[in-house]
């Protein structure tokens, strides 16, 4: 059976060159960066070699970069390292901390985790596109506010927030801005100075690099507490021995990033646009999210009727995979607290499914979904109770 990955937005396939980068780092050049014999010296290379490319495709200055074991971690240290160094302002009354109500758990639960340790944060909520509004955060914004976390684009329906007005905002008043990056990097161009963006956290398994590392860009001068103590790597911020393949292959995706953005974006809004046009010709079909500031690879449907579960399972049996939710939450089965934010009711949100697509997807691919799909909508119509035409 032909297989087809529509689920890039959970992760994606390790590129060869990114793979042919690593190898030699588990074979050849096995030693520790913190050594200081030849082999020690080689190790550190690659590593300051992966943080010059990590920190070009942000726009950032290597000693900027520090390394991290994921998305989650890098949003984890950005959020409780500036809080804990804030916490002489917990006593005041009014929110410490903003952030929105469409965030990864890596960035909500960060701050639920902060809440109960007497933080206050302000979820703020945002349209039915999944647009925060700028004139909320300028209000909630008070003298105890010490950080805004507004990721740069959502995971599920692809909205991409107005990044650069909200670093503007922060930057007057003087607020530390954080954003997750994690699906924006490689598919929007970022320059943190211009987009007055204090820490950014980037994972390497979305943008065809391995699983199990990340990094975060920490503008100099920004202080942070670190959250794992020991040997004092990454400037003390970030202990344990360096993930040197996983690093070298970071590295070498955002070189790649860097190098295809613009014939991948290309490529991608090709696909993502025939998803679009072919699948909302069907009957009471719609589009969630932003018609246009919406990430090149996601398309996120909901159909009148559906349940989104069958749907993937259906699309499943015909080699396509897809998701609902986000990769992390997609087995809860619990109403996606992104589509409950945008306005939908539990049962349209149960209706809906992520089609996400990647570098190696094919228009011959997008063919044969948008043919498949109307077909498994159909038939799971007929048997549903909440479609009685
Ligand atoms: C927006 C966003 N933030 C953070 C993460 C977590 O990244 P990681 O899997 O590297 O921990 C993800 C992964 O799904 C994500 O989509």
């Amino acid at each position: 059976m032909k297989r087809i990955f529509l689920d890039n937005a959970s992760t994606t396939q390790v590129d060869t060159e990114v793979l042919n980068a690593m190898v030699p780092y588990f074979t050849r050049y096995y030693g520790n960066p913190s050594s200081i014999h030849a082999y020690g010296r080689e190790a550190h290379e690659a590593v300051d070699a992966a943080r010059g490319s990590v920190g070009k495709l942000l726009g950032a200055q290597d000693d900027e970069i520090i390394f991290t074991a994921g998305g989650t971690e890098s949003d984890n240290l950005a959020i409780k390292g500036v809080a804990y160094l804030n916490k002489d302002k917990r006593t005041s009354p009014g929110p410490h901390i903003i952030t929105s109500a469409i965030e990864h758990p890596g960035v909500l639960e960060a701050c639920r985790h902060l809440e109960a340790q007497g933080f206050k944060v302000k979820y703020l909520p945002v349209d039915s596109q999944g647009l925060i509004n700028l004139d909320d955060l300028r209000t909630s914004i008070s003298k105890n506010t010490f950080l805004i976390t507004i990721m740069f684009a959502n995971n599920e329906i692809g909205t991409i927030e107005p990044i650069q007005d909200i670093g503007k905002i922060a930057q007057e008043h003087q607020v530390l801005f954080h954003t997750d990056a994690v699906q924006a990097v490689a598919k929007v161009p970022i320059n943190v100075k211009k987009l007055h963006v204090d820490l950014l956290a980037l994972s390497s398994h979305k943008i065809y690099g391995p699983k199990g590392t990340g990094a975060l860009f920490i503008r100099n001068g920004v202080t942070l507490q670190p959250l794992i103590h020991g040997g004092g790597h990454e400037k003390g911020l970030r202990s344990s021995t360096y993930n040197v393949p996983g690093i070298v292959g970071l590295g070498k995706a955002c070189q790649l990033a860097g190098r295809r953005m613009k014939k991948d974006t290309t490529h991608l809004k090709t696909l993502r646009d025939m998803l679009i046009k072919n699948i909302l010709q069907l009957e009471e079909s719609y589009l969630n999210g932003h018609p246009t500031q919406r990430l090149v690879n996601n398309a996120h449907f909901r159909f009148t009727g559906i349940e989104g579960e069958s749907l993937l399972l259906g699309l499943d049996k015909k080699g396509i995979a897809t998701s609902t939710g986000s990769a992390c939450s997609s087995k809860k089965l619990k109403a996606s607290h992104v589509l409950l934010a945008i306005g939908l009711d539990p049962v349209q949100a149960h209706g809906s499914i992520r089609l996400s697509v990647g570098r190696k997807n094919t228009k011959t691919e997008m063919s044969y979904v948008t043919e498949a799909l109307p077909e498994v909508v159909a038939k799971l119509r007929t048997m549903s109770p909440l479609w009685n035409r």
